[in-house]
């Protein structure tokens, strides 16, 4: 049953049991993804095969042997070494804990690091995953707005919340989705400096890291110590291989402990194929650095053909170009972002993501990470489309 066919806004918005919002980007997604003739809804670059990460010098041989066990709950030691030696050097494998994707590493972390009734600074917009939990354990939300034009992380504002309101975590989703921003390594140091200082704790969801289009920004944790700073990443967008569901969290070493024990509640360990593929090819630097130069890549020829498309739109939107990431933003003024959503997937099958979903209605996300020759002509639709929409 499609939104779409029924015209229930309730199938995004509605809680699914009380106090839990629906979680409205990935409600779409799950509703409409598979159906859609033009996917540009997508946040990360086009998946690679085994052949092709094959390509890049890593060897992917003994697979067929793998016996098919549970595994490492917590992720192999082999995958959580190649991990770490994506940071800084003083990071060990006991710092570690390797999800189902981003999002359960999100999940173990926030469930573990937050109760109800503690003060929650969230950066917004963001992913709203941890919004939406954070309502459920009945957690108090102090909503930190970035706002166009610039989309900037609010230093000085969140400064002075961490020093007043001594909260309890911080939650900060950098690089950001959706707005393709990032914070530059000295404001992150100002904003650890502080956190440090004021005994509060700062997770990052850094899912985006090492797509940023110009300085490589060091990962939060690279900056800060453990006890002040948690970071989760994961092989789901930069990497290109989503498939896999691999991501982890970053901790200091009692944390790890209790977030590792979430995970007994979800889905008990990564598959164990994923985990011996991530292994593979995060021990492989080289391959590392073509995956995110490939990122880079197609993101920046994405732009370019983004920039000469909507220039056939004129002022009916304000695009927004991204600094990092693979997507970006698109205003298109006082509409409902939802309904033309809906209108470019019913009668076009263009499937882009509605600003509601980010608390951001008059915007509409799109994704800028496809193969860079079928984005041109799917952009091309899209930019009809519009045309005659707007
Ligand atoms: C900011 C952010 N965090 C986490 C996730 C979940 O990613 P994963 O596929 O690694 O679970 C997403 C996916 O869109 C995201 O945008």
């Amino acid at each position: 049953m499609s939104i779409v066919q029924t015209g229930l806004k309730h199938l995004l918005y509605g809680d699914i049991v009380e106090r839990l919002p629906r979680f409205c980007l990935e409600r779409w997604q799950s509703m409409h993804e598979t159906t859609s003739r033009i996917l540009l809804s997508e946040s990360g670059l086009e998946p690679l095969s085994i052949r092709q990460i094959e390509k890049l010098g890593v060897n992917i041989g003994d697979l067929k042997q793998l016996p098919l066990g549970y595994g490492w709950t917590r992720g192999s030691p082999g995958l959580r070494e190649a991990i770490t030696s994506l940071y800084r050097s003083d990071l060990d494998i006991d710092n570690v804990v390797v999800a189902n994707g981003s999002a359960e590493a999100n999940y173990a972390g926030i469930m573990s690091m937050a109760s109800r009734g503690e003060k929650i600074v969230v950066d917004i917009p963001t992913y709203m995953q941890v919004p939406g939990l954070l309502k459920w354990m009945g957690a108090q939300t102090i909503k930190l707005r970035r706002k166009p034009p610039n989309w900037e992380f609010p230093l000085d504002k969140a400064v002075h919340i961490i020093e007043e309101e001594k909260p309890n975590l911080v939650f900060i989703t950098d690089p950001n989705n959706p707005t393709g921003k990032y914070i530059q390594k000295r404001e992150l140091e100002e904003l650890i400096n502080t956190a440090e200082k004021n005994n509060v704790k700062l997770f990052f969801d850094e899912v985006y890291w090492g797509s940023e289009q110009k300085d490589h920004r060091p990962s939060a944790i690279e900056l800060g110590d453990t006890g002040t700073v948690t970071v989760v990443h994961g092989l789901s967008k930069v990497y290109g291989l989503p498939g896999l569901r691999i991501g982890w969290i970053i901790t200091d070493k009692n944390h790890v402990e209790r977030a590792w024990s979430i995970k007994d509640y979800t889905t008990i360990a990564p598959s164990i194929m994923s985990d011996y593929v991530a292994s593979r090819v995060l021990s492989n630097e080289d391959a590392v650095q073509a995956l995110r130069e490939r990122a880079r890549r197609i993101v920046r020829e994405n732009v370019e053909t983004m920039k000469n498309a909507v220039k056939q739109l004129g002022e009916a939107v304000i695009p927004y170009w991204p600094e990092a990431g693979a997507f970006q933003l698109l205003g298109v003024g006082n509409k409902d972002t939802l309904e033309l959503s809906i209108e470019l997937y019913q009668r076009y099958g263009i499937l882009v993501n509605p600003g509601e979903c980010f608390e951001l209605p008059g915007y509409i996300r799109i994704g800028l990470g496809a193969d860079p020759g079928r984005f041109k002509e799917e952009i091309g639709e899209l930019v009809k489309a519009l045309s005659s929409l707007l």
